[in-house]
């Protein structure tokens, strides 16, 4: 093979395995953000996708908002969803006001909700999507975001 041919091969190689070497931000579907706008949403460890999530471990979550609405109150409302059905998913603290973001909440302004997702040893092995919702005090998303997770023992 030409040399000139073989530098261009490793080039576009190195090239196209950059991005997993680089942690990428993750990406999410958007479930109906009414009352926000999602700029990012960080699992962490999260290696690759769908998220590999180890029973017994114990995954922080950063997401990243606009909220579009004064509000008092947020209520974190999670889910797994499993063929299509959604299951209630418990978390150790539901009160947004208490994951990193100081309420009242103001219109226009940024907040990164912060929080930890342990995997419980009981849960099941399976892939699945998981439902993330922060409600206002009307009970509107201010956003929703679905990711795809495998959980297993490693
Ligand atoms: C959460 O994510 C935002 C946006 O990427 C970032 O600015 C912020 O520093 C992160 N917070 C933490 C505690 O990692």
């Amino acid at each position: 093979m030409a040399p000139g041919l073989m530098t261009i091969l490793l080039t576009f190689i190195t090239a196209s395995y950059v991005p997993s070497i680089i942690s990428e931000p993750l990406n999410y579907k958007d479930c109906g953000s009414d009352h926000g706008k999602i700029i990012q949403v960080d699992v962490s460890p999260c290696p690759k996708q769908p998220c590999p999530l180890v029973r017994g471990g114990t995954y922080t979550v950063n997401a990243t908002f606009i909220s579009s609405v004064d509000t008092t109150k947020t209520t974190a409302v999670v889910h797994g969803i499993l063929g299509g059905v959604p299951i209630p998913f418990s978390i150790p603290e539901p009160d947004g006001c208490k994951s990193g973001i100081s309420c009242p909440l103001k219109t226009g302004q940024t907040y990164s909700y912060l929080t930890k997702l342990p995997i419980k040893t009981i849960y099941p092995c399976i892939s699945l999507v998981v439902e993330w919702k922060l409600e206002d005090d009307e009970n509107k998303n201010i956003f929703c975001w679905h990711i795809p997770v495998k959980i297993s023992d490693g």
